[in-house]
């Protein structure tokens, strides 16, 4: 079916909040624009999209997202260059990982005229709150809630699709110690693990607690089955570098196909690093690091672009990782963010400018 973009419905506010804004001194995810888009699923079909004043939503109890989770979302960002236009990165994937989440938890899928329509429309009403300079930028949550009002066991017949967005400063977590997962696990083969699917992160949270009273601030997660592998963290996905060759576990039906880690893959192939994608044993991992071979884990994703690992745990035994010098997680996050805010050549075609 063909969508009406014309459809698209805007509702401004009679006055911004952004005045009230310290852009300063942001936490993440905090503060919210003035607007949000809206589209409501009903009769086997996406509805009335609409852009509105941002603010709560009504549903009733038995709105099946509350009862069994149904819910996906993504994660994307948009950045202003020193000319005042607006880009996004690689959005398109974005926008199909979401549909792929979606199919996974039976949900519709959401329509790509409706989505890149309504995206843009928004990035452009808000377009003063997204600040210029390296590491601003406009964090983007675009998800999909199971609305239907009825507590049976099986597929909403109604949803809601919504994009908020939330102005975001550079991002520093502080030094990241990881801890290597040997009991718990994030997903499994044939669960919804490649899903952005809203509860795979709550079922992260206790583990997650687990690891910061023993000292870490995150977990990496290892296969199900035998705790061997590592495979990514929480929203993140993870690059081990092994004398001067970069491994990454492949992307499954149990680790989130990260935009960044292809992006990465892709810069370090042009840069002629060796990039290995393979499963990782813990048992390799820890043997080069304690013959000095391990020189960098590093985690890849929106948010951060990219994260240094300074040390890691597994078992009852800690690691810390060398300072390097030429380290490619730095050089990766250097080239990703020029491409990003339009200050180096986009050879791969990954930005996309929102007019
Ligand atoms: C589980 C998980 N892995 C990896 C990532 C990194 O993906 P991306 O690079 O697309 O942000 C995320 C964040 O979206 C995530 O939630």
């Amino acid at each position: 079916m063909k969508y009406d973009t014309d459809q698209l419905e805007i509702n401004k506010v009679q006055k911004s909040k952004i005045e009230n804004v310290n852009f300063d001194n942001l936490v993440f995810g905090e503060v919210f624009t003035d607007h949000m888009f809206e589209c409501d699923y009903e009769n086997g079909q996406w509805q009335n999209p609409k852009i509105k004043p941002y603010g709560p939503i009504q549903l009733d109890p038995s709105a099946k997202v509350f009862h069994y989770g149904q819910a996906v979302f993504e994660g994307m960002k948009a950045y202003k260059d020193q000319d005042d236009r607006i880009w996004l990165f690689r959005p398109e994937e974005n926008f199909k990982r979401i549909n792929k989440s979606s199919a996974r938890l039976a949900i519709p899928e959401f329509p790509e005229e409706f989505f890149f329509s309504g995206l843009e429309a928004l990035l452009k009403l808000e377009k003063d709150w997204i600040k210029k300079g390296f590491g601003n930028s406009l964090y983007i949550r675009p998800f999909v809630i199971a609305t239907e009002e009825c507590v049976s066991a099986n597929p909403s017949t109604k949803y809601k699709f919504m994009i908020i967005c939330s102005p975001a400063q550079a991002y520093y977590s502080g030094e990241v110690r990881v801890q290597f997962s040997e009991k718990y696990s994030r997903a499994a083969d044939g669960g919804v693990g490649a899903a952005k699917a809203a509860g795979n992160y709550a079922a992260q949270f206790y583990p997650t607690n687990l690891a910061k009273e023993a000292g870490f601030q995150q977990i990496i997660w290892t296969d199900a089955n035998t705790h061997d592998y590592l495979e990514e963290a929480g929203t993140m996905n993870i690059f081990f570098r092994i004398g001067d060759t970069l491994i990454t576990a492949p992307t499954s039906d149990r680790i989130l196909d990260g935009v960044t880690r292809k992006s990465v893959i892709d810069l370090a192939k042009d840069l002629n690093i060796k990039v290995e994608i393979r499963r990782v044993p813990v048992s390799e991992v820890i043997e080069a690091a304690r013959k000095g071979e391990l020189k960098e884990i590093f985690g890849s994703g929106t948010a951060t672009v990219i994260n240094p690992i300074a040390g890691f745990g597994y078992k009852d035994e800690k690691f810390e990782l060398p300072k390097m010098e030429d380290s490619y997680g730095k050089s990766f996050k250097d080239r990703l963010m020029k491409i990003q805010y339009n200050q180096a050549e986009d050879k791969h075609g990954w930005r996309h400018q929102v007019k």
